[in-house]
């Protein structure tokens, strides 16, 4: 790694013996429960590029000091983060950039609105569903050390799934889960220029999604690639062929999973 960021104090990055087995140590509580007090807390963290904290969107499972989880460091603030404590923190305009009025999705941290969604639920109370497909805009585009972290559940019977990085049409990245594919399960990553898909990269080194049961699957970016953890463990890594970062502007979360919570942090 060319930043000194080194994944090794934090975890081996080989293969997880029992990738079903119950989250480790710092794992946040997951699914049902509420989120700890005030939500995701604002780190002051370095960058002060970015005003605005780093925010959790819309329910953060877990209390504070769990994340990011994988990849350690000091999380920093996000462009879009939320300033406010509470399930659904941050105001509108707290994102630099950001369009003024409210767009198919609410920046990170903004409480949800449109079909699908509900009311806010009282300050403790369970997160409400996140609508699938979930787009999550990234005003500022990627840039290293930005991790998102996703928590979900994969529905039971799954096909697939699949997280996109898009610049405009264009997939940057597509990490793609497919449970039966063959009667195999198997990850594919690849990416989408022009409409034409590149050649697939189908070398992780295992598959740690389980029907039905929750997970979380943070995504780092690097320098020259993309990190994927998933339960704390590493997963894979995949190099840019996009290499224009900061017109990458959004991720798009599809398939069959439900979500908890997708969160852009700076570590
Ligand atoms: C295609 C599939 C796309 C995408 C792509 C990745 O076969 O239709 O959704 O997963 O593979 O290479």
């Amino acid at each position: 790694m060319s930043d000194g960021f080194s994944l090794s104090d934090a975890l081996s990055t080989g293969n997880n013996p029992n990738p079903s087995a119950p989250p480790p140590q710092g794992w946040p509580s997951w699914g049902n429960q509420p989120p700890a007090p005030g939500g995701f807390p604002a780190y002051p963290g370095p960058q002060g590029t970015y005003p605005g904290a780093a925010g959790t969107y819309p329910g953060a499972p877990g209390a504070p000091g769990t994340y990011p989880g994988a990849y350690p460091g000091a999380p920093g603030p996000y462009p879009g983060g939320p300033s406010g404590p509470g399930p659904y923190p941050g105001a509108p305009g707290a994102f630099p950039g950001a369009p003024a009025g409210p767009g198919p999705y609410p920046a990170p941290g903004q409480p949800p609105s449109g079909p699908g969604y509900g009311p806010p639920p009282p300050q403790g109370g369970p997160a409400p569903p996140m609508k699938i497909p979930f787009e999550l805009p990234l005003q500022a585009g990627l840039v290293p050390r930005m991790l998102i972290t996703i928590t979900g559940t994969v529905n039971p019977n799954p096909d697939r799934f699949s997280l996109d990085f898009k610049k405009g049409n264009d997939i940057a990245f597509h990490f793609n889960p497919r449970f039966k594919e063959d009667n195999r399960r198997v990850i594919v990553c690849n990416s989408m220029f022009q409409n034409n898909w590149g050649k697939e990269d189908r070398t992780a080194p295992r598959f740690p999604f389980e029907a039905g049961k929750p997970f979380k699957l943070q995504i780092l970016c690097e320098v020259d690639h993309f990190k994927v953890a998933v339960n704390d463990a590493h997963l894979l890594q995949y190099s840019f062929r996009e290499k224009k970062l900061n017109e990458i502007t959004r991720l798009c979360i599809a398939g069959d999973i439900t979500l908890t919570s997708v969160t852009p942090t700076m570590i």
